[in-house]
């Protein structure tokens, strides 16, 4: 087993982002403000208002592969609903259009040929994605805020689990191509991309796995 550390609402958030950097691109798919000065993580969470139990559950999660029942039953649905949300966003408007850009500029006019594919499979895997994204903006979030209110409810959370699919497919197949056909003169915009496809696609996976080990078990204790 790691050897992680339990973070708690009274360490230092700067603390945190030191003890692992790998938490950053969480932090910005919280869209949570820089600036943290002396503020613990249960003011920097209070200030973004981010219910900070819902934030260790996931800190916990993706840094330390700890699924926490007992912080689990102390943070409601909407609460993980409303990251998943704000993580969508932060996908198609930030990260997407920022890859397609570097990727554009790491093209090289010797490789003509090969191009216009790397982008198609690039905006496939875009498509995908949004389609991905819409259906869970259109179904499992209303249904879950619904379920949350009382109110009643026209989704079931066995449908979206039966359907729940893996969208990073095309990102591999984009990454295959680069790695084995796109000799360059000059790789490094290119390794740079890279970079970034890796980590995009690990992202995607820990999304995909917050919204099936984390909120499908709080939606599931909900109507049992
Ligand atoms: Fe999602
Ligand atoms: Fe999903």
């Amino acid at each position: 087993m790691n050897h992680y550390i339990r973070f708690s609402p009274s360490d230092s958030m700067v603390d945190l982002v030191n003890y692992d950097f790998n938490i950053i691109p969480l932090l910005s798919r919280f869209s949570l403000p820089l600036g943290y000065k002396q503020n613990t993580i249960g003011d920097v969470c209070q200030q973004a208002g981010i219910d900070v139990n819902a934030f260790l559950l996931i800190i916990h999660y993706v840094l330390g592969g700890v699924n926490d029942e007992n912080l689990r039953k102390n943070v409601k649905a909407s609460d993980i609903v409303k990251f998943l949300a704000n993580s969508h966003e932060y996908f198609l408007s930030y990260k997407f259009p920022h890859i397609r850009q570097n990727l554009l500029l790491a093209l090289d006019d010797n490789q003509s040929m090969i191009n216009p594919s790397i982008i198609e499979f690039f905006d496939e895997f875009v498509a995908k994605v949004k389609r991905h994204f819409r259906y869970e903006e259109r179904h499992l979030f209303p249904y879950i805020i619904a379920l949350e209110k009382g109110e009643p409810t026209t989704y079931d959370i066995d449908t979206f689990v039966k359907q729940h699919d893996d969208v990073s497919t095309p990102l591999s197949e984009l990454k295959n191509i680069i790695l084995r056909y796109y000799a360059t003169s000059v790789p490094n915009k290119m390794y740079d991309v890279l970079v970034d496809i890796y980590n995009c696609e690990a992202d995607i996976q820990s999304h995909a796995d917050i919204e099936d080990d984390i909120l499908v078990p709080i939606v599931t204790s909900m109507i049992s």
